[in-house]
């Protein structure tokens, strides 16, 4: 499932990469759906939402004030949680079981905000019934699981996308438009850090098949392969720091999945990445705060180098020094414009109802399942593990 794409071609500029995207497309049985136009016109996107745990929190306001939107049902086995998230939010129908909801009032796209561990059995079913979906990170948690779901999609004639959306922010743009433009000269090495002191109201996160790579890590992942180019290769240890841990309604838990994970990745022709993630780290700043110095990911160069202020997910802005400038950090790329982390299945309700495209892919999100799977393997065995999926370049406009 190799595409003959070096990482030169990878970074070549927009119009070049919209070519080779199609070029690839044809070519993989790991291709995007078809690049069909308008899928529901005339109409609102029928919605419902399966998970209406903590993050649904943040979700249901932008579905809500999507003008493509009708959110039609909600779906969750805590059923009070469907019930109140109906109510507040207008739905007229909320269900305890995802048959239940399939057999409802009809909807055309299922937003999947369920624990990372249900993620692939729902979603499966949902494409199984010709529903298109959003997935909240990961796909799945082993590549075969990803890559069955995309080529399930492709299959049944419906899209599917998931989660992160950091590739649609202003600053990822920003910088794969640096690094197309050559500002960095040969871009030879990153490094990015996402961590705090871990969730406290569930326990899947520390579950088999959680862990601080499929919940943090993944952003740094996603954002580090869409401007350097599919990995081909990966190498990692991880490791639990805290062995137990005290979660909302049920208390002292044992720690299964990884709270602490460090990652390398080979882009090919010399360039390397390095991903940490953990639940243990101190955050001299949380989360909402928007100190415009706080670094998370720099991207190095033999003319330039270039660091993202605050997370990836939702940044302020890309401190830039070049060599041709002077050599002193410049703030580019400042402000949101309309970007938001939780935008995505909004973005996907848009795509179905104007033809519109987001910018990312199911390719990309079954590329980085493949790399957060293989670390996992590394760990386990000691050993490189080569990768063998890939995804179009990252188009920017
Ligand atoms: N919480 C955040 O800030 C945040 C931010 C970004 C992404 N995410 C991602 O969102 C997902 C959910 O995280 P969360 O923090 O909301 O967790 P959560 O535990 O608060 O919510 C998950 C909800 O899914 C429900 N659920 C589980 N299995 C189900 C099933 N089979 N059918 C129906 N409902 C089911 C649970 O009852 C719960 O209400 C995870 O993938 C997480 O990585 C969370």
């Amino acid at each position: 499932m190799n595409f003959p794409l070096t990482r030169r071609d990878f970074i070549k500029d927009t119009i070049a990469a919209g070519a080779a995207a199609t070029a690839l497309h044809a070519s993989s049985g790991l291709a995007l759906a078809d690049e069909r136009g308008v899928i529901i016109q005339g109409r609102k996107v029928k919605v419902a939402v399966i998970g209406c745990g903590d993050v649904s929190g943040s979700y249901f306001p932008t579905l809500a004030a999507s003008p493509n939107i009708e959110l039609v049902s909600t779906c969750d086995i805590i059923p009070g949680r469907a019930e109140n998230a109906a109510k507040k939010f207008g739905a007229a129908a909320h269900f305890p079981h995802i048959e239940k909801l399939l057999a409802g009032p009809a909807f055309d796209l299922l937003v999947n905000l369920t624990d990372i561990q249900q993620h692939y059995a729902l979603t499966r079913q949902a494409l199984n019934a010709s529903r298109n979906v959003w997935s909240e990170k990961p796909l799945g948690t082993t590549y075969a699981q990803a890559k069955e779901l995309v080529e399930l999609a492709a299959a049944k004639g419906v899209e599917l996308l998931g989660s992160p959306t950091v590739v649609g922010s202003p600053q990822f743009a920003f910088m794969a438009q640096t690094i197309r433009d050559g500002k960095l000269g040969r871009v030879a090495a990153a490094h990015a850090s996402y961590g705090h002191t871990g969730p406290s109201w569930s326990s899947f996160f520390y579950e088999k098949d959680g862990g601080s790579l499929y919940d943090l890590g993944v952003y740094s992942i996603t954002t580090l392969t869409g401007l350097l180019g599919p990995a081909k290769a990966v190498v990692a240890m991880t490791g639990i720091v805290t062995p137990t841990r005290t979660i909302h309604s049920k208390g002292e838990i044992k720690v299964a999945a990884e709270d602490n994970a460090m990652l390398i990745m080979d882009h090919g022709d010399g360039v390397l990445s390095h991903v940490q993630s953990g639940f243990n780290y101190y955050m001299a700043k949380e989360h909402s705060d928007t100190d415009p110095t706080h670094h998370t990911m720099s991207i190095l160069g033999t003319k330039g180098a270039m660091h993202l202020a605050g997370y990836d997910w939702g940044a302020h802005g890309v401190d830039l020094a070049t060599r041709e400038t002077g050599g002193r950090l410049q703030r580019m790329a400042v402000g949101a414009e309309g970007y938001q982390w939780q935008g995505g299945a909004v973005a996907m309700a848009k795509f179905l109802a104007t033809g519109e495209r987001p910018r990312f892919t199911a390719a990309h999100a079954a590329h980085v399942a493949e790399i957060i799977a293989a670390a996992h393997q590394s760990q386990a065995s000691g050993a490189r593990i080569a990768l063998a999926s890939t995804f179009p370049p990252v188009k920017l406009s």
